[in-house]
């Protein structure tokens, strides 16, 4: 188990700002019958859990700055420290009552990405790294799958939504050529949530495009620190700059990439 006071002060903002979500979300239960929906009181859910991430990290670690999917950028006073903060990834998920959300939390120092966090509130799954540490899953040691093939792999992906109906194209010529490889593909709709799950050798690699550093950050380090391999989708370390993303064992870590190079 990880027991550094970095990772102490992360559990314990994630735990609280999860407690809010996983009260909302009770509620968003109720309101999907009603006529003016969700949406409104998902959003206020979300930035309630922003603020509170905001305030427990700042409390703890004065000074670091801020990537937040609400709030944008925060500068700090100490310009070596950032955290990457979404949240509530899986935002459509929470709206329509199903249970595949998270709050992702990574620290960056000096550039590199140290520590990563992923809290699902609804199922209590919490996923953590940090580097050099290993990563975990509910207290226990996380390892990437074994599987070396793509035909016996589960893949997930991201499916650019309508409105982003530009990338509609090139996502469906990789779904293709993925479908023609793959033994199991899904989009399970939380980017952080995929990583875990490609982290903990539930799912065996990940793809995505158009995808913000908030939603990968934590989930990056948690695949390292499982000994898997993360890229952007030309092979290199520029995940968070470009918003694209290949996750996966080593095997399928390289054959998934080779799929999407082709096609
Ligand atoms: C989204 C989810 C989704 C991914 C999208 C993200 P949000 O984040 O991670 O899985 O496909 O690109 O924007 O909007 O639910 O926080
Ligand atoms: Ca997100």
């Amino acid at each position: 188990m990880i027991r550094s006071a970095l990772m102490n002060v992360m559990t314990a903002a994630a735990l609280k700002a999860g407690r809010g979500l996983k009260r909302d979300f009770g509620e968003v239960e109720n309101l999907q019958v009603s006529v003016k929906g969700p949406g409104d009181f998902v959003s206020a859910a979300d930035k309630r859990a922003e603020q509170t991430l905001f305030e427990e990290l700042s409390r703890a670690r004065p000074g670091y700055g801020f990537l937040m999917e609400e709030g944008g950028a925060v500068e700090g006073s100490d310009k070596s420290h950032t955290w990457h903060i979404d949240p509530l990834d899986g935002t459509s998920n929470f709206l329509h009552g199903i249970p595949i959300f998270a709050i992702s939390l990574a620290l960056e120092r000096e550039g590199r990405l140290v520590a990563g966090l992923v809290y699902n509130p609804a199922s209590d799954d919490v996923f953590i790294a940090e580097k050099g540490q290993g990563a975990y899953h509910n207290n226990r040691r996380m390892r990437v799958s074994a599987r070396k093939t793509l035909a016996e792999s589960m893949v997930a992906c991201g499916i650019p939504p309508l409105g982003r109906s530009g990338d509609h194209e090139r996502f469906k010529i990789e779904l293709a050529a993925a479908m023609a490889k793959v033994g199991n593909i899904r989009r399970l709709g939380a980017a952080a949530l995929d990583l875990a799950l490609v982290a903990s050798g539930r799912c065996d690699g990940y793809w995505e495009r158009g995808i913000k550093a908030w939603d990968i950050a934590a989930g990056v380090v948690l695949v390292r620190e499982s000994g898997g391999f993360v890229t952007d989708l030309d092979g290199g370390a520029d995940m968070l700059a470009k918003g694209a993303i290949c996750a996966g064992n080593e095997a399928i870590h390289r054959q998934l990439l080779e799929v999407m190079r082709k096609a």
